[in-house]
């Protein structure tokens, strides 16, 4: 079999030789069931029947790795594909750099190279059951099926880490892949590990913001597994990479979508006024920014502390790396310290411990790229309003800003002030009754919500009329 090819001989589509693989594509079987009822339970509420023109992966290769068609949910061929493996691949950071890539998993790791991979795992079917009832409320067929793409890839992730939950980590790893299915999202005995995946998506509007923030954290983490001294760990985040991109791409191309429709009424109308624009059935620009502020805070938590010793470890370990570990100079870090602001100063940190705020501040860095975007928009339409990020402090709950009443600016508040305050940066409850009230499910071919301006271009060279979703 070609490396770059898929066997789809087997239930599971895969390129990791599992036909010769007896007791892992077993394994794997026996797991499929449990996950088709998940799927139907907690996927997608009713569109199991439906058609959806979905892209699967069937190869590795880069330049034409996935075929489109129409295609049942429930039949999704979730594979399992990871990008090819270099012979010659050794470990680039830590104490053992320098040293082959490991093909299987050293006893002293195991338990931190499992932990690592469940909370990956966890947080893929979450979303799919956080964002299940958004089919219901899809501003066009276009959307639906951008919505559908994400969840089915989702679900993929979620194989890519049982794979290796069942080939390398024994009864420990069945055990966790079964709990995968057990865990669900909101679920007050069983939630999810990480809070953001148990916080609700009920409007698109959340959905294009998740998919900006909350995916690119995924990015931000499967980037820094892509380094993993674990070989067949990074050969699958690389993987898991390609598709990733696109979730971001619905995010990007959705928030702009809405700003681009707000900005039609605002000129249409001749005025900035939140509340005419609200009355005209458009998001305005300060509600936006208020989402963005909710989901951008959320999604930083998901980063852990600025003072980690975990992540010290499994840095100096070899288990997880810095996104993009070679632009860097110094890949061992015994020597170098950072300068880190707490609520109570400065303090010099040594560099190992202070990993999750590097990749926190690289992560923000690529999430100014969209409201870059975004204000270019609204500055060309003439108005003076500008989206921003809040600062990295605000509405933390993880690290040493948890709790902190610091306002987006980054500004140390009193407690009375930030409660007081708080609804002005967040969603209130009056702001999300008012998205919800827009969220109506338009599916005629082509056609859009009036809240959301229809996107430049359809998938795959197809029009935007096309009918993306066959509802049965
Ligand atoms: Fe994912
Ligand atoms: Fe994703």
């Amino acid at each position: 079999m070609n490396i770059m090819n898929v066997d789809y001989s087997t239930q599971i589509p895969n390129n990791v030789g599992l036909t010769e693989d007896a007791r892992v594509l077993k394994a794997l079987e026996t797991w499929h069931p449990g996950y088709i009822d998940w799927w139907k339970d907690a996927g997608p509420e009713g569109f199991n029947e439906s058609l959806v023109y979905l892209r699967t992966a069937v190869s590795v290769d880069p330049k034409g790795w996935a075929k489109f068609d129409y295609v049942k949910m429930p039949d999704y061929r979730w594979g399992i594909f990871l990008a090819p493996s270099d012979p010659a691949r050794t470990i680039g950071f830590g104490a053992h750099k320098g040293e082959a890539a490991w093909q299987d998993v050293p006893g002293e790791h195991r338990a931190n190279l499992r932990r690592l991979i469940v909370t990956q795992g966890d947080t893929e079917p979450a979303s799919v059951e956080q964002q299940r009832h958004l089919g219901l409320t899809a501003p066009s067929l276009y959307d639906l099926r951008n919505l559908f793409q994400v969840n089915v890839e989702e679900g993929r992730h979620l194989w890519a880490m049982v794979y290796l939950l069942h080939a390398y980590f024994g009864r420990d790893g069945r055990e966790e892949a079964e709990e995968l299915l057990a865990r669900h999202s909101g679920d007050a005995d069983k939630p999810r590990i990480l809070t953001t995946f148990n916080e609700p998506i009920s409007d698109w509007l959340s959905f294009y913001c998740f998919t900006y923030f909350t995916d690119r954290d995924g990015k931000y983490q499967l980037k820094s597994l892509a380094e993993s001294a674990f070989d067949p760990l990074s050969r699958t985040c690389r993987f898991m990479l390609t598709e990733e991109a696109h979730h971001m791409f619905v995010g990007e191309t959705g928030i702009g979508r809405v700003v681009k429709r707000t900005l039609e009424v605002m000129k249409e109308l001749g005025t900035d006024d939140p509340a005419r624009v609200r009355a005209a059935g458009a998001v305005d620009l300060p509600t936006l920014q208020k989402y963005l502020n909710f989901w951008c805070s959320s999604s930083l938590d998901l980063f852990g502390s600025e003072i980690s010793s975990n992540s010290a470890a499994n840095f100096a370990h070899g288990l997880k790396g810095r996104p993009d570990e070679s632009q860097y100079e110094d890949h061992v870090l015994r020597e170098k310290t950072m300068a880190l602001l707490t609520p109570e100063g400065e303090q010099q940190v040594p560099m190992l411990n202070a990993l999750n705020e590097v990749m926190r501040e690289s992560y923000l860095k690529d999430c100014e790229i969209g409201l870059k975007r975004w204000n270019r928009q609204i500055e060309r339409a003439g108005f003076p309003f500008r989206l921003t990020l809040p600062s990295s402090r605000f509405r933390r709950s993880i690290g040493a800003w948890a709790g902190q009443p610091v306002d987006p600016q980054g500004k140390m508040l009193s407690k009375e002030e930030y409660e007081k305050r708080l609804p002005d940066w967040i969603p209130s409850e009056a702001d999300r009754t008012f998205v919800h009230s827009l969220q109506q499910k338009v599916v005629a071919p082509g056609k859009m919500a009036a809240w959301i301006a229809p996107p430049e271009r359809g998938i795959n060279n197809l029009p935007v009329e096309y009918e993306y979703v066959k509802l049965q």
